[in-house]
């Protein structure tokens, strides 16, 4: 079978591994701290915060960011459920704003429409690695005195006009989970230039303990420790810093292995009807290449999009779903007020799938999918079907 995502783990993170296992540090110590410095290093940030998972890390970021009960936060449907729950658990409601439909990315031209007295705060994502256009959400933000909060799970080396995705934000979260660009087995971070946003997170994260020189008990050394608030056990530990460390230090080269597989399976889909790609946004950035999207032109098709993956799978070969769009989701279906207002969305969802990509994946590996893609394809193109999606004209267009 070739999965969707599979991580590459090289002898340097085995011999980390073991040696942190022998080290007796297990939890938090000497390689979170270490991992912590190169990441913000690499990034060009001040603060890097380890959390247990991104999910974590963005629920830090959110309640750092002073996100509270009744606040509203615009953010978009096309993502994992992670990015709506975190703001449901801080007590504020998620407003979905709808997706451009080339980039999947959210339409920064329709958050203003969205804005009430209520909303606090943008937390867009950079959908399968292509950057948002972070002009347009600063412009919104600044305009209307918004935090932004970047949701970056899948944008770890992605830049926009020359600058990484992780400098923008107010706070951004990125995610390590095995699927992910960089992986520490479960594991996510908060970045930020905020030292406000980085004291909050780093109490919260760790039982609302404050470790800080004026904390009531800073001064009396061993032991004593002050708990300020009510926090959270979302520590990054030492084994998940081991594996961290040596994918941070390959990440340019798994990276650039991503953005080579991605520009074969754009040189062979070109060949393939009723398949699209994502759209290059047009302004200049470097797309992280973290997940293969691609969208169907089912109007031409005697099958679904399930059916298209059932097929594959028969096949050897694993898509993706990436996602099932929040407002779909029983939870949220009742918190949108006008589901039409996120047709570009609803209408992605019945197209998506995501290809196989990952760095250790083979030249031959991507030709076998688009070859298998084209062959259940062709047998399931309808009679008249180029017709009939040029009539559709648009959704997958
Ligand atoms: C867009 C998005 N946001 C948030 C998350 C949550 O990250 P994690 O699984 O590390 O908690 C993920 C990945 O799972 C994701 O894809």
């Amino acid at each position: 079978m070739i999965p969707y995502a599979r991580p590459s783990i090289g002898d340097a993170e085995v011999a980390e591994a073991e040696a942190c296992l022998r080290s007796g540090w297990l939890s938090t110590g000497p390689r979170a701290m270490r991992f912590e410095r190169d990441l913000a290093a690499f990034l060009g940030v001040k603060h890097a915060l380890g959390a247990s998972s991104g999910t974590a890390a963005l629920h830090l970021a959110v309640l750092a960011a002073g996100i509270g009960p009744g606040d509203e936060v615009i953010t978009t449907p096309m993502t994992w459920v992670s990015t709506a729950n975190v703001l449901l658990h801080a007590g504020a409601r998620p407003v979905f704003v709808d997706v451009e439909p080339g980039t999947l990315n959210v339409d920064c031209a329709r958050i203003e429409a969205a804005i009430t007295p209520r909303t606090r705060a943008l937390l867009p994502v950079h959908f399968a690695g292509q950057p948002c256009d972070e002009d347009a959400l600063a412009a919104v933000a600044q305009e209307h005195g918004l935090k932004l909060i970047e949701d970056a799970a899948h944008a770890l080396g992605a830049s926009y006009r020359g600058t990484p995705i992780g400098r923008f934000g107010d706070a951004t979260m990125f995610s390590f989970h095995p699927a992910k660009n960089l992986t520490t087995g479960e594991g996510g971070a908060l970045v930020t230039d905020s030292d406000e946003i980085a004291a909050r997170a780093t109490r919260l994260r760790f039982h609302g303990i404050d470790q800080t020189a004026e904390s009531r008990f800073g001064g009396r050394g061993a032991g004593a420790y002050d708990v300020v608030e009510a926090g959270f056990k979302y520590n990054f530990t030492d084994l998940q810093a081991a594996l961290g460390l040596h994918q941070l230090a390959r990440l340019d080269a798994l990276n650039a292995r991503r953005a080579r597989l991605a520009e074969q399976y754009l040189e062979q889909l070109a060949q393939v009807p009723h398949v699209r790609p994502l759209e290059r946004a047009p302004y200049d950035h470097v797309n992280a290449w973290h997940l293969m999207v691609v969208r169907l032109e089912v109007e031409a098709l005697t099958a679904t999009r399930f059916e298209v993956i059932a097929e594959l799978k028969e096949r050897g070969i694993a898509p993706g779903l990436h996602f099932v769009p929040l407002h779909l989701q029983t939870l949220y279906r009742p918190m949108v007020e006008d589901p039409s207002r996120l047709a570009v969305a609803t209408d992605a969802f019945e197209r998506i799938l995501s290809l196989p990509l990952y760095p250790d994946m083979t030249d031959d590996d991507v030709s076998t999918v688009v070859d298998a893609l084209a062959d259940v394809l062709a047998r399931r193109t309808r009679a008249g079907g180029a017709i009939a999606a040029r009539r559709a004209g648009g959704g997958a267009a």
